[in-house]
C-alpha cells in the first residue's frame, strides 16, 4: 500500500490495494491504523460487486441494515444504495443522504465506527466533479479548544437525537419526509454519549458531538447547554481541520465516525446522477458492552 496524505486537516489516498480481494489480517490492521491516524481513506481505482464491498467491509465489525429497509442491493440488504436516479419515476436510491454536518448512529447507543462507500457514478459541470462529501477531524478540534473548556467539559455527556436531523432536513426545499411517528419516535429515543471520548484506536481525545443530532450538554442548564454546542459546533468547522475529497468514479472511500464529522454537498441538479453504494459498520468490536 502506498499511503498519500491528503495535505489538508485530515484524509490520505491509498495505492496498491485491490478493495475486491479477500482482506488479509495483516492488512486490516494496517487499514484499522491508517483510518485512526488519517479519519479518511481513499482507495482509488477499484472495480467491486455489491457483495465484494460488504465483504470488504463486515470485517471490521456488524453491518448494520438502515432502518428505512428501502434502496438495498438485491440480496445484500447491507449494501445501500445512495442515488438520485429514478426508473420509471422512481427513486432508486436515497437522495438525500448526509446533507448536514454529522456523525452517522451518534443517535444510537452502539455507535458507528466505519461508512464505506463506494463511488460508481459521479456527477460533473464543466469537468469539475459535484456531490463532493466533506469532513473535519475531531482530534485537532479536541486538541485546539480553550483549556478552561476541555477542563469544564471533562466528563460530561451529550444527548443525541436522530429527530434532530430528520427535522432539518423537513425544512428543506422539495423535502418529501414526513414527520417521524410517535412509533418511529419511540424506537429512536435519545442516548448519551461522553462529549469526550478516547479514541478506541489511537487512544486520543476526540470531541464526539455533532451539528447533526446533539441537542443538549446533560449536566448543564439548557441555555449554557445552547451556547457551549453553539460555540463547538462553530469551533469543529474551522477550516484548517477539514478535507473535502472530490469524488472519483472507482473510489471506495472510507472513514472513521468517531474522530470525524462529515457533510454531503448538494450542490448538482436532478438530471446531474450520483451513484454511491454504502454500507455502515458498527463499533461494537471497540465497545462490545454497549451491543
Ligand atoms: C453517509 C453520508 C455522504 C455522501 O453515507 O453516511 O453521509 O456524500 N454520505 O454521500
Ligand atoms: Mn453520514
Amino acid at each position: 500500500m502506498q499511503v498519500t496524505p491528503s495535505g489538508q486537516g485530515l484524509g490520505a489516498r491509498v495505492e496498491g490495494f485491490d478493495v475486491s480481494k479477500p482482506l488479509s489480517h495483516e492488512d486490516y490492521k494496517k487499514i484499522e491504523s491508517l483510518l485512526g491516524q488519517y479519519g479518511v481513506l481513499c482507495f482509488s481505482k477499484q472495480n467491486l460487486t455489491g457483495a465484494q464491498l460488504k465483504d470488504f467491509s463486515s470485517k471490521f465489525g456488524t453491518l448494520e441494515v438502515n432502518v428505512a429497509n428501502m434502496y438495498q442491493e438485491p440480496g445484500h440488504p447491507e449494501v445501500m444504495i445512495l442515488s438520485n436516479k429514478k426508473v420509471d419515476g422512481k427513486p432508486i436510491g436515497l437522495g438525500d443522504a448526509g446533507q448536514d454536518w454529522h456523525t452517522d448512529m451518534s443517535y444510537s447507543k452502539m455507535i458507528a465506527f466505519t461508512n464505506v462507500l463506494y463511488g460508481i457514478e459521479i456527477p460533473h459541470r464543466n469537468g469539475q466533479p459535484l456531490g463532493s462529501t466533506e469532513f473535519s477531524n475531531m482530534r485537532a478540534a479536541y486538541l485546539a479548544l480553550p483549556e478552561e473548556l476541555k477542563k469544564k467539559l471533562d466528563g460530561m455527556t451529550v444527548l443525541h437525537d436522530f429527530n434532530k436531523f430528520w427535522e432539518n432536513m423537513r425544512k428543506q426545499p422539495g423535502c418529501t419526509r414526513p414527520p417521524l411517528t410517535e412509533a418511529q419516535r419511540k424506537a429512536k429515543p435519545p442516548v448519551s454519549h461522553p462529549i469526550f471520548l478516547t479514541h478506541p484506536i489511537t487512544g486520543d481525545k476526540i470531541l464526539y458531538a455533532n451539528p447533526g443530532y446533539s441537542i443538549q450538554i446533560n449536566e448543564l442548564p439548557q441555555k449554557e447547554s445552547d451556547e457551549i454546542l453553539n460555540f463547538l459546533f462553530a469551533h469543529q468547522l474551522q477550516p484548517q481541520f477539514r478535507y473535502q475529497h472530490r469524488w472519483t468514479a472507482g473510489d471506495v472511500l472510507m472513514w472513521d465516525n468517531m474522530g470525524t464529522i462529515h457533510n454531503a454537498v448538494a450542490d448538482y441538479g436532478p438530471d446531474e446522477h450520483r451513484f454511491i453504494k454504502r454500507c455502515q459498520v458498527m463499533a461494537d468490536r471497540y465497545f462490545p458492552l454497549a451491543a
